[in-house]
């Protein structure tokens, strides 16, 4: 069973049936201004923070049918009365006659037919801008003239979200609606909350005369709200009534008269929901946007940007789902990660609690490096400024605010207040960025500890190189009995929370590589001292976990505070961890022959053809001793669900011991174009990465939910393009080391670095994973299999045989 297609020319993936499983989204604009859309033209928009600057009100628990946030409203003449209908099916459900969402980058045309009437709305926000606007184009494709009434609708949110909903007695006395109306006979209308009517405004405007509009959802719907949004009863009316809403639930609903079209004619209006500090400062943008050029160019500029993002890295593989994924789907998926971190999304519903993740941040900068190094940067300096004086770092913070907290490790007063890892994974972001950019500099940039006097001053600021030693001199103080980094509340696998004092072998691990980091770092810097130091420590740590963690098949993942091992054939449950055996590979800790053996035992316990499961067998029962992965039945989530995070680490620890051909199926089982013929099972969109999908152990094997917001997105794009494809960067150029299937005959990839593009052909005539035979640039010859950083502006050819 399939709901879309993939248009590969377009970049684009086509809803062709609206009645997906659960709503496919996109997302418009970026964390400044914008949001999501779904495929039948709902939207949560917000301006710099979904908490606490949001503008509609998205209720993704009410049923699909349900209205939410925006619509559109179609009525045609017939008679006295009229014919209504929404073109995008919901609210109103009429029977269609076609139904495409175009699920495009930033971007989301809807294109439907509904009683003869073609409708085709282009939703996006314009780069760098504070609007969101709806380009409609209204079509009579029947045979006969008809007149036609075009009534977009808004619901408005309190911007403090959770606020919307658990106050309805401070909410509702402050919402306020205004109209202005231009001398031209356009309007717009305003809506705020009483305190910030001098300080933000949000705006609702066309530009069609509208004759008529409506700012109190009871009045739209009728009858003290026992009209619906599937039938409002206002618009059986001839005109809406002009009020300015002085309380209550607050909408914006304009209508405008389209006229009588004829058959082949087409109307276009254009939509415009934005905020700004006041409608005056708004004005000149607003008249700016009114114009379909402006519209045109907007829409043309978006494009832009994508190509120029794109293009930064572009393959041909022998796979295309591979490559619809990594040259489209993915790394846009990556970008909105970066933006959005984990904080809003249609399962993470961005009330304020959740916040930007800092691990989760840190990691997704991993995955927009070729395109995006300068807002990779910038996300890295508010990374950093949420570390603490003694290297540890807060687990989230409030993009707006800039306010950082202890996340969830609040709900227990007894246990540690960090999580042990967080701070490790901005020390793989920093050198990652420097690979990529060369940007040595930004070592020497100075950032402030998140720790404040009383005036809301930094009590001190250290360089970027300072954070980072602290990171690694944190977790080198930070152990426990047997010597390992200690656990703090929860290290990358979130739920399992254990009495305090016990150790995390993942955080030892992820320790263990961002040490391998900072000797390479430190050689390149020509610190010779520095870089003997962290190699004594990481020696150290080495000897440790390969004379603590080893459990004979697979390694140990934690010690309890007692000593007991978890992730152990001793455990009745969880008795191997998938991250686990991961991890010791890309720290380097573990020999080659556990290696094999670790990988060995994930593939006969824990894969499937759905994935790879986080862990075997599930827990099965609450254990509060374990902490919330015990909340989840047996294959649900971090409980022997398929987390698909982990995978790629997999993937990468698999090339990393020259299994190509493990790798790709790993790649490819996973990769969610695979699962377009058969949704039934899979349920989430197709063009994206889900966090996870339900695993062996549960009943529904293969349920994907919590798409779009996920570290996968970054890791998976990392593992293929830069551990199966093989295209790194590192401080002296661009590496090209892939580990492929057996079978494939090569690929190809065009890689912009440094100021460069590198046309990599790569050529497997010998049928192996890996090992490069002859590397040839611009038809000469090189030693070694890293091509300079020609920073030229120009095209250079690289021919590689492996071999
Ligand atoms: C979620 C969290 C992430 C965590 C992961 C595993 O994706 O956002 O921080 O590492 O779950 O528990």
């Amino acid at each position: 069973m399939r709901y879309g297609y993939f248009d590969d020319s377009k970049r684009e993936y086509v809803i062709t049936d609206p009645r997906t499983p659960v709503k496919w989204i996109n997302y418009v604009g970026t964390l400044a201004f914008g949001g999501f859309v779904d495929h039948t033209g709902g939207a949560l928009i917000c301006r710099q923070d979904p908490g606490l600057n949001r503008i509609t009100k998205y209720i993704p628990q009410l049923p699909a049918s349900e209205f939410k946030g925006e619509t559109l409203y179609l009525r045609l003449r017939q008679g006295s009365g009229w014919r209504l209908f929404s073109p995008f099916f919901v609210p109103t459900l009429d029977p269609y006659e076609r139904y495409e969402c175009h699920v495009g980058l930033g971007y989301t045309r809807i294109v439907s037919e509904f009683y003869g009437i073609r409708t085709e709305v282009t939703i996006f926000v314009p780069q760098g801008d504070t609007r969101a606007i709806r380009d409609i184009r209204v079509t009579n494709v029947s045979g006969q003239a008809v007149e036609v009434d075009a009534i977009p609708v808004v619901e408005y949110t309190h911007p403090d979200a959770l606020m919307q909903f658990t106050n309805a007695d401070w909410v509702p006395q402050t919402m306020q609606s205004k109209l202005y109306a231009e001398a031209s006979g356009l309007k717009v209308l305003t809506q705020y909350p009483f305190m910030s009517r001098e300080t933000r405004v949000n705006y609702f405007t066309s530009n069609y005369p509208v004759s008529s509009f409506e700012s109190d959802r009871r009045r739209f719907l009728g009858e003290n709200e026992y009209g619906s949004w599937a039938n409002p009863l206002s618009l059986r009316q001839a005109e809406l009534s002009d009020y300015e809403a002085l309380r209550g639930d607050n909408i914006a609903a304009l209508l405008h008269h389209l006229g009588v079209i004829q058959p082949g004619e087409t109307r276009r209006i254009a939509t415009q929901l934005g905020q700004e500090e006041s409608l005056a400062k708004a004005l000149p943008a607003i008249q700016h946007y009114r114009q379909e050029e402006a519209v045109d160019q907007a829409f043309q500029e978006l494009q832009r940007f994508w190509d120029t993002y794109l293009s930064r890295l572009q393959v041909q593989t022998p796979d295309a789902d591979m490559d619809r994924m990594l040259n489209v789907h993915n790394p846009r998926q990556c970008y909105v990660t970066l933006n959005w971190s984990r904080y809003l999304s249609l399962y993470q519903l961005g009330l304020g609690s959740r916040e930007m993740g800092y691990r989760d941040s840190a990691q997704d900068i991993l995955g927009v490096l070729p395109s995006a190094p300068a807002e990779a940067r910038a996300l890295l300096c508010r990374l950093l400024q949420v570390q603490r004086q003694d290297g540890s770092a807060f687990h989230q913070f409030n993009p707006l605010t800039m306010v950082a907290s202890e996340g969830d490790s609040r709900e227990r007063e007894d246990r540690p207040h960090y999580y042990s890892d967080d701070h490790l994974w901005a020390v793989l972001a920093v050198t990652a960025y420097l690979k990529e950019t060369g940007d040595l500099a930004f070592l020497e940039e100075v950032l402030p500890y998140h720790e404040k006097d009383g005036q809301g001053r930094p009590l001190e600021s250290g360089t970027v190189l300072d954070h980072m030693q602290r990171a690694l001199a944190f977790t080198r103080r930070d152990c426990g009995a047997h010597g390992l980094p200690l656990l703090g509340f929860a290290d990358w696998n979130d739920p399992v929370n254990l009495p305090t004092g016990a150790e995390s072998l993942l955080t030892a691990n992820l320790y263990g590589r961002a040490l391998l980091e900072m000797i390479e770092l430190a050689r390149q810097r020509s610190d010779q001292e520095a870089a003997k130091a962290y190699e004594a420590t990481y020696a150290e740590m080495k000897q440790r976990v390969s004379d603590l963690a080893w459990d004979g098949q697979w390694y140990i993942r934690y010690f309890d505070a007692d000593g007991t091992p978890m992730g152990s054939h001793t455990n009745e449950a969880g008795q191997i961890y998938v991250e686990g055996q991961a991890w010791p590979v890309l720290s380097g800790f573990a020999t080659p022959e556990r290696a094999q053996m670790a990988l060995e035992s994930v593939r006969r316990l824990l894969n499937t053809r759905n994935g790879i499961v986080l862990s075997a067998p599930g827990y099965d029962g609450f254990d509060p001793r374990k902490g919330g992965v015990t909340t989840y039945p047996p294959g649900a989530k971090e409980n022997g669900g398929i987390f698909l995070h982990t995978n790629p680490w997999i993937i990468i620890a698999e090339t990393m011991v020259g299994n190509g051909d493990h790798a790709f199926e790993y790649y490819r089982q996973i990769n969610p174009a695979t699962r377009n013929d058969r949704i039934e099972e899979f349920e989430c969109e197709p063009y994206v990465y889900p966090q996870n999908i339900l695993g062996k152990e549960h009943p529904q094997f293969g349920l994907a939910r919590n798409s779009w917001l996920t570290g996968t997105a970054a890791w998976v794009y990392c593992a293929a393009t830069q551990h199966i494809l093989g295209i790194q960067a590192t401080y002296a150029g661009l590496r090209v080391a892939p580990c492929i299937p057996k079978e494939w005959d090569g690929f190809q990839v065009s890689r912009t670095f440094r100021g460069a593009t590198y046309a990599i052909t790569v050529k497997n005539p010998g049928h192996v994973c890996g090992g490069v035979k002859r590397v040839c640039v611009d038809g000469q010859e090189i030693s070694g299999d890293v091509i300079p950083a020609f920073a030229d502006g120009k095209t250079h050819q690289v021919e590689v045989i492996l071999g």
